[in-house]
């Protein structure tokens, strides 16, 4: 039986350069896909995988987010005022009940690894969830909660992974693996190999569970690429002495931190809901008749 995964930690301190300039003064995370801010589809992936308590790592200019999962009283009277009642229910019920998300402060946005590094006292010596909140990822199942199914088989730790086309392996972190008899393990990390060295096609994507020995490796870790401390290569140096496995995910990923990701998420969001799907449909039909008619 394996120790339950109980606290999920999702790093939002960077300052989502790629998607300039509306992150000059608007956290990345709380970008909106459709109406929602993007942390908020994967707070809600973290809580329907079985996760209990959400650390949500923030930094300056960061604060929205902390007002975004709080219960905002006086919009709540106006609101109620106002006879919008069912509004009112609606944002309640969505507002995680008090204490089930904590936030912590990276003071400097110094890596991905050193940001999952700051959660470690409220993590405490338990295995946990790391999720980044501009990955959108969607499938039947939450990626998060096939992890956990996973994790449940084997214990150790789990990587998402997802499949590129090979010509595009170098433009990603890529996983080597060894097939054993009761499923693929990894053996090794490449961040960006060199165009057609890369170990295999499968990239890894944006969700983790790691056991509290990477804090260790964390805090040993000198920075890597791009000065900053990377988790990639925490990770491997706790494949020394841990096993990784990989969950391939084949749901859509949608990278939010960039243009084309965050418009096209907004795309499949609207497109695949019902009150939105006959209207925008309408649109790209026309964008397409216009487009055929110019070429
Ligand atoms: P990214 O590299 O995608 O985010 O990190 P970024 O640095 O904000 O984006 P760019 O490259 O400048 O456009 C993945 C996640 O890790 C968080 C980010 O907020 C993002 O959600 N992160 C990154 C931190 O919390 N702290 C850091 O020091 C770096």
């Amino acid at each position: 039986m394996q120790q339950k995964i109980r606290k999920a930690v999702i790093p939002a301190a960077g300052f989502g350069t790629r998607m300039l300039p509306a992150t000059k003064s608007v956290p990345k995370e709380l970008l909106t896909i459709v109406d929602r801010p993007v942390l908020d589809y994967i707070v809600t992936e973290a809580f329907s995988s079985g996760i209990e308590h959400v650390i949500i790592v923030t930094g300056r200019m960061k604060g929205a987010i902390e007002d975004h999962f709080d219960h905002a009283f006086e919009l709540d009277v106006c609101l109620r005022n106002a006879g919008k009642d069912p509004l009112a229910d609606r944002l309640t019920q969505a507002t995680p009940s008090a204490g089930t998300i904590s936030f912590v402060r990276q003071q400097q946005a110094r890596g991905l690894g050193h940001a999952v590094w700051t959660a470690r006292h409220i993590v405490g010596d338990e295995p946990f969830a790391v999720l980044l909140p501009d990955m959108l990822m969607i499938d039947k199942e939450p990626c998060l909660k096939s992890m956990i199914d996973l994790y449940g088989r084997h214990g150790g730790n789990v990587i998402a992974v997802e499949k590129c086309a090979p010509e595009d392996a170098h433009k990603f972190g890529i996983v080597s693996l060894e097939h054993r008899g009761d499923g693929p393990v990894v053996t090794g990390l490449v961040e960006k190999p060199a165009p057609g060295s890369a170990p295999s096609d499968l990239f890894i994507s944006g969700r983790y569970l790691l056991q509290p020995e990477i804090f260790g490796k964390l805090e040993q870790q000198a920075p890597g690429a791009g000065g900053e401390i990377q988790l990639t290569d925490a990770m491997l140096a706790l494949m020394d002495h841990q096993e990784i496995r990989p969950y391939e995910f084949r749901g859509r990923t949608f990278d939010c931190g960039t243009p084309a990701g965050f418009v096209n998420a907004n795309l499949h969001m609207a497109i695949t809901r019902a009150d939105l799907a006959g209207i925008i449909g309408m649109e790209i039909d026309a964008l397409a008749t216009v487009e055929r008619a110019v070429a």
